[in-house]
């Protein structure tokens, strides 16, 4: 089955990269030339574990090609994947605009029956706003062929024969909303907790189900449904997540007041089968390309169908709470910030990837700089991308150099490398032996048994 790829970031070339590993024939198209060139070079444009290695093996193989050649891919493809940002507008609505420019495109090389499957995350709605455009077009292109209308041009036209294709083409639109996460995408994608499926086409449902079959061999739960629900149940889920970290930051912002011990609570709240373990860590607020524009975007289509979110209202004005939180920790440990020197590891949003986009520990820094501080920083992976942004900092060369003669060390990502630092060899080189640890990868009695004033969140 031949299938493209529109989009090519984190979730396209991970589905592509994935899906041709699958066996299925996968054309990733993107409109950035510089990417699609590295792609073509053997470069990988992110850094995701094993997906380097799983794009080569299929490249070789013959199962993915990369393009900015959307009118081919579309033409050639039965099935079109649609993975394209949608970022958040002013007001945390979600921005559609990539998302209609690709359904316009879409529409002018439909030239047989196509699934059209989004993946990105979107409002409620859009699966029926992509089959609108697509619709609009044909009737377009219709009159235009009856000579009715006038379409600005027609590349449906077959240049051979000089044929243009009957309209209306038939298509169908599926949500199929993807849950990997960034850091661990390839194992997610390949080893998922669910697969959804949003249409209303038996046909479709088929097609889906064919490319989805060796994740259903490995009894891989799929939820079938409506576009609408398939929609919702993305937000659904990165709402709940994002709840459920605030939440325990809050305790642990209680138990700093407080004197108890968060990761004793986290545990036993995790004992209780109705809650469960995970995403029971406290740290620095929710970050990254998903859980912020998510929470807000959920705000926003609640608002536009009438109805005020406030759990998730609150949730949103928590998190951005909690970085400040953060930076006043900071501020109190050091006695005051104009003139310090912080040392700042970790940029990256969390570990094991090198996305910084809302990454907690860039926005701390950012307002450790407005309040006069000076900044030191190291990351085993995301400063390239954060060199982009704050070009000002001083970017080391691994933990110790940033220690070196700062006011405090701060550990804002929870990176591994981070976990076992030679406490002793850190102590030495600040000017000041204060740790800050805002992933709590620390035992705070062991380190201040070092001769650190040490913090950590919730258990001190
Ligand atoms: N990153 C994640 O962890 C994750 C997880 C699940 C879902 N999502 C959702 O998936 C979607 C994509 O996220 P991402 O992180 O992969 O985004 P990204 O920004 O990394 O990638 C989007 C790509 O689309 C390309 N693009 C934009 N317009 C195009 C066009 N008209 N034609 C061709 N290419 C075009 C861009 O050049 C870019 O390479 C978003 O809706 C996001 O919310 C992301």
């Amino acid at each position: 089955m031949n299938i493209c790829i529109i989009g090519t970031g984190y979730v396209g070339l991970v589905t592509g990269t994935c899906l041709a590993d699958f066996g299925l024939s996968i054309t990733c198209v993107d409109q950035d030339e510089q990417k699609i060139n590295l792609l073509n070079s053997g470069g990988v444009p992110i850094y995701e574990q094993n997906l380097e290695a799983l794009i080569k093996k299929n490249v070789s193989a013959g199962r993915i090609i990369f393009t900015t050649n959307l009118e081919k891919a579309v033409k050639q493809s039965q099935v079109i994947f649609i993975a394209v940002g949608t970022p958040p507008n002013h007001d945390g609505s979600a921005n559609l605009e990539q998302i209609e420019e690709v359904a316009q495109e879409i529409a002018r090389y439909i030239n047989e029956y196509k699934v059209i499957v989004n993946k990105s995350t979107v409002p409620v709605g859009t699966a029926h706003r992509i089959k609108e455009i697509i619709n609009e077009y044909q009737t377009l292109s219709l009159q235009a062929t009856e000579g009715s209308a006038v379409i600005p041009s027609s590349p449906n036209l077959n240049r051979r024969t000089g044929v243009s294709p009957v309209y209306p083409i038939p298509f169908d639109i599926v949500s199929n909303p993807e849950f990997l996460r960034e850091g661990s995408a390839v194992y997610d994608f390949t080893h998922p907790d669910k697969i959804v499926i949003g249409t209303e086409s038996d046909r479709a449902l088929r097609i889906m189900q064919e490319i989805y079959r060796p994740l259903y061999l490995i009894d891989t739960p799929f939820v079938i449904t409506n576009p609408e629900t398939a929609e919702l149940i993305k937000y659904a889920c990165n709402a709940f997540l994002a709840t459920k970290i605030t939440f325990i930051n809050e305790i642990a912002n209680l138990c700093d007041k407080v004197g108890a011990d968060v990761h004793q609570i986290a545990k036993a709240m995790g004992l209780d089968g109705r809650i469960s373990p995970k995403f029971l860590h406290p740290g620095p607020g929710y970050g990254g390309s998903c859980f912020p524009k998510d929470t807000r975007a959920l705000c926003s289509i609640a608002e536009s169908f009438g109805y005020e979110f406030q759990s998730l209202k609150a949730v949103v004005s928590a998190n951005k709470r909690q970085r400040e939180l953060m930076v006043e920790k900071i501020k109190h440990l050091v006695g005051g910030l104009k003139g310090k020197r912080i040392g700042i590891l970790g940029l990256a949003f969390k570990q094991n990837t090198d996305d910084i986009r809302e990454s907690a520990s860039i926005d701390i820094i950012k307002m450790l700089l407005k309040e006069g501080a000076k900044v030191k920083c190291f990351d085993p992976l995301a400063m390239d991308n954060a060199k982009k942004i704050l070009p000002d900092l001083t970017y080391c060369q691994d933990e110790y150099e940033t220690a070196h003669d700062s006011d405090a060390l701060v550990i804002a990502t929870e990176w591994n490398q981070f976990r076992n630092l030679d406490l002793l060899r850190i102590k030495k080189i600040l000017k000041s032996p204060i740790l800050l640890d805002l992933r709590n990868l620390y035992e705070p009695e062991k380190v201040k048994s070092l001769g650190f004033i040490y913090e950590g969140i919730g258990r001190n």
